[in-house]
This record gives structure tokens, sequence and C-alpha cells, in this order.
């Protein structure tokens, strides 16, 4: 018997605790302190991360006849990052506390006046978080009463600094010191530098990609006239892109080196852009719920038109509710046709194609599906992580730690397990359907500890069944008991039933 699954008080520490305890996420060089923004990939979270690989890649690539896969170098020639505007402009604002040394995002450090009788009497700060207007009304409050201030206090109106004033920026606190330490806001580009050859000057400087797209783009021309491939059509590819976050942050949803899988989807010029941008919102959300993440914690956010490039005719982020708030989760951009010209003009090659119909060449058009894996990582968790309160046969009561994982992305699918460890017959017929198994799935095969023990070890990591072959198993006919992590049912299954399932229900 289970009791309805409660979240825990604090789901981001139950999360991040579990994955460093069942090996799904370590912190980069944990034994020299760690490095902020990068993380390991334990033996189950690799599994995770390719489940989750491998699913984007059957559906968005293999089982679709319009988009094919490419795989392009991280380090490219630094004239694509010119081109593509990265060198110029792919820079957050910094903002420095000269005192503290801390270092803030623009965008993410709120401040607002204190007003009394329409009067400003101060200013306060706070960091961007679920709570901002609220700590900042309460810092508001605060000073009054430190500066004993009679007079109606107005409700604060939380800003970020990118729009402060130099007159505000000399008055507003920094969140470390409390005084007016910070500095005004200034570029800072995050892409990562480095060398290539041996010579480490000027001319050898290239950069690690901060996007994984410019390899599409810059292979376009190649794909064209390689792939057989026909407008409507698409490139995709998944791999390492690294950004020299200013504020690493929430585990793995901010890093500074994370993967992403984009797929570039070109069209005809004169195509219906929004009906395309449509399609793709459509087919990722129905993607992201195929490997489980439920509907309720799924919504958009349309950017302002306003605050778009001036190429871009729209973009709409799939955004999810994180345990630390709402947050993009996948990015759908239409990007008109200014990656393809840039390059055009930049590379002096041609990124035309020919239209038989018009008989007009043109640059074709683009709308860029762009997801992080490590942010689906981190939402697959979240959305799945549960404790409940479970009370056995004997009317014992304990907490059950579940992570209820999709079977297409568990890194575990089933566990194997004999009743008992000293019957040889038992631990025989296991293994023997262990190793059948193995051939085609991840399984984990476990003899130690009873029963009851082996299946929450399995809960915790998100296994959806377990098979334990018993007397009845080989008295009988044969058959295994099937354990269902979410309900906890069990039944009796046979060998080929127990295959049909997995091949329904895995991939
Ligand atoms: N080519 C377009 C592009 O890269 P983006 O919005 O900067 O767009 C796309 O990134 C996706 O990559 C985001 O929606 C997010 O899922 C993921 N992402 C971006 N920066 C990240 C970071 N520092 N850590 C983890 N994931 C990140």
């Amino acid at each position: 018997m289970s009791s309805p699954a409660a979240e825990p008080a604090n789901l981001m520490e139950a999360i991040v605790s579990l994955a460093k305890r069942r090996g799904f996420v370590f912190p980069s060089s944990e034994i020299y302190g760690g490095l902020n923004g990068f993380f390991d990939y334990g033996p189950l979270g690799v599994e995770l991360k390719k489940n989750i690989r491998d699913c984007w890649w059957n559906d968005m690539v293999r089982r679709r006849d319009d988009i094919v896969g490419i795989e392009t170098s991280i380090i490219m020639h630094p004239k694509v990052w010119e081109a593509s505007g990265h060198v110029a402009g792919f820079s957050d604002p910094l903002v420095d506390c000269k005192v503290s040394k801390n270092r803030y995002r623009a965008d993410q450090l709120f401040w607002a006046a204190v007003v009394v009788d329409g009067n400003t009497v101060g200013y306060v700060s706070a960091l961007e978080s679920e709570k901002t207007t609220e700590e900042l009304q309460a810092a508001a409050e605060q000073l009054k009463r430190k500066k004993a201030i009679q007079g109606a206090l107005a409700p604060v109106q939380p800003k970020d600094f990118t729009e402060a004033q130099p007159q505000e920026i000399a008055q507003i606190p920094s969140p470390a010191t409390g005084n007016p330490d910070l500095t005004p806001p200034r570029a800072f580009n995050m892409m990562f530098q480095t060398n290539v050859g041996a010579m480490t000057d000027a001319s050898s400087v290239a950069y690690l990609r901060p996007e994984t797209a410019q390899g599409m783009f810059v292979d376009f021309k190649n794909v064209v006239d390689t792939g057989r491939v026909k407008l409507p059509f698409g490139i995709a590819q998944t791999g390492k892109s690294f950004r020299n976050e200013i504020t690493p942050r929430n585990f793995i949803f901010r890093s500074r080196e994370f993967e992403q899988m984009e797929m570039e989807f070109f069209i005809h010029e004169d195509d219906d852009w929004a009906k395309w941008h449509r399609y793709w919102i459509d087919w990722c959300t129905s993607w992201l719920k195929s490997i489980g993440l439920p509907d309720t914690h799924l919504s958009e956010y349309d950017h302002l038109k306003e605050k778009l490039a001036f190429y871009s005719k729209g973009t709409t982020d799939i955004m999810f509710k994180f345990p630390f708030g709402v947050q993009e989760l996948w990015g759908i951009a239409a990007r008109g046709n200014y990656d393809l010209g840039q390059h055009e003009k930049a590379s002096g090659v041609p990124q035309a194609i020919f239209d038989e119909a018009t008989k007009k060449k043109f640059v074709p058009h683009v709308i860029e599906p762009a997801v992080g894996l490590d942010r689906i990582f981190l939402a697959v968790l979240a959305a799945g992580y549960a404790e409940e309160q479970v009370t056995d046969d004997k009317g014992n009561t304990e907490t059950r730690t579940v992570l209820r994982l999709s079977p297409r992305i568990a890194p575990v699918k089933v566990a194997v397990l004999p009743l008992l460890k000293n019957k040889e017959a038992l631990t025989t017929r296991a293994k023997e359907l262990y190793k059948k198994l193995q051939r085609r799935y991840a399984v984990f095969y476990d003899e130690a500890g009873a029963i009851g023990r082996r299946y929450r070890r399995q809960d915790e990591i998100g296994t959806p069944w377990c098979v334990t072959i018993d007397f009845d198993t080989i008295e009988k006919d044969g058959s295994f008991t099937l354990r269902e992590r979410d309900s906890m049912q069990q039944k009796r299954i046979t060998e080929a039933e127990l295959f049909a399932l997995l091949d329904e229900q895995v991939f």
C-alpha cells in the first residue's frame, strides 16, 4: 500500500543528493574541490543521458525522412564566430562588487527604490529568485525602520540592473556588502578561447563552440550536395557546447560545459514560416511528453517582438516548472535566412539553392529547435522524483523514494532478482534470463538482500520493472513475478510476454 506521492520540502536538495548517492551526477574534479559550472555523469547518469539523446536522435532523425544528422567539430574556424556575431555580441551584462569581488549577471540582479510618501529614501537589491519582489519589499520595510522614517511605504517596483541609471548605480547596495559597491554593467563575452597550434598569439586564437547550430549552417552546402535532401528538410546534431557563464547555477541547469541537441529546419523563402514554427513547437512538446514529462509542468513563452534580434521572426520557448521556478527548456526560433546569409557574405561561398519551380536561386530560411540535454536530464529527475509512505504486509511503514522515469529513458529497464541467493536452481535460471535480456537492454542482476530491499534500490534509480525468479518458475510453468515500479503491483508473466512488453515500451 502507498500513500499519494509527496514532493520533499527541498526537491532540489533531494535530487542533487540522490544524483550523487546513486551515481547519476558528480561535481567535476571533486577531489580537488570541484570546478564551478562543470559536472561529471556517473554510471547511471551516463545511461540516462544516452537514452535521452538516443530517443531524440531516433525520433528526430532516424524515424523521419526529412531530417539528416551530422557531427561537426567543437573547434571551428574563428571566422565562423565572427560571421555568426558571437565574437562581437555573445555576451551577458556583468556587474562586479568592488569590495566582495562577487560577480553578478545584471539581468539577474534586481533592485528597487524605497519610496515613502512619494519620496525616494534609499535603494534595496536582491538576486533573482521566485521571491525577488517579496525580498525587496521586506528589505524596503527594514530600511524604513532602520532610518526611522515615518509615512506610507509604496510597494516596491523591481527592475533589473541593466535598467539602473548612473545616479542609481551609485546608491544601490551590493547584495554581498549592503553598501553601494557595484560597478555599472559591462558586456562579458561568454566564449571560451583557446589557441590552435604551437603559437599562442592573436593569429592562433580559436573558440570552443558556444552552440552546435553553426556546424549545421557551415556544412549546409556539403549536405545539400551529398545528402539527396529537398526543401523542406532539416540537419540535426547533438554535442558539447561551452559558455563561460557568469553565474552557473541550479546544478546542471546552467553550466559552463553542456550538451545541446539542435536541428536546423530549412524552408523555402516563400513558405509559411509561422506554420512551420508552430509545427516544431508542437512536435517538441509532444516529444517531451513521450519521454515522460507531464503536461502540467510544460508551458510556452513567446519572446517579446521588441526584444528579438532584427532578423528574427519569432521565438517561442517551451518552459518547464523546475523546482526553482518556471524556466526555459527548449527554444524554437524562426531565424529567417540570417545565418546562411552571414556565412555567404563572410566566406564568399554562395549558399543559395536553385528552385526548379520558379527557376530562381534563393537562400533558404530556417526554423531552429534548440534544447539542452542536461536541462532535460534535470527536468526528468525533477518531474520523476517522489517520496511516499508505504506499508508492508506486516504493517510497517517506511518512506519509499521512487524515480518515475519513462521506460524509454530509464537507465536500467529490468532488474532480474532470484528469490534466494543460495538456491542454485534459482540463480542459474535468473542469470540465464539476465544474459538473454542483456543482449538488447540495460538490465541489472541483484541477488543481495531481502527482496523488498532490492525492490527499493531499483525504485530509487527509476527501474520500471523487477522480475523475480522463484520456485514456481523452476518447478511449474517457467513464468516469473513481474513487479511494476509505480503501482508496485505484481503479476505472473512468461518470458515471451516480458520481451513483448519491453519491445512495446522501451523504444
Ligand atoms: N542555437 C541556439 C541556441 O544555442 P540558446 O537558447 O542559447 O540557443 C539552446 O540555447 C538551449 O541550450 C537552451 O534552451 C537550454 O536548454 C540549453 N542551454 C543553453 N545554455 C545552457 C547552459 N549554460 N547550461 C545548460 N544548458 C544550456
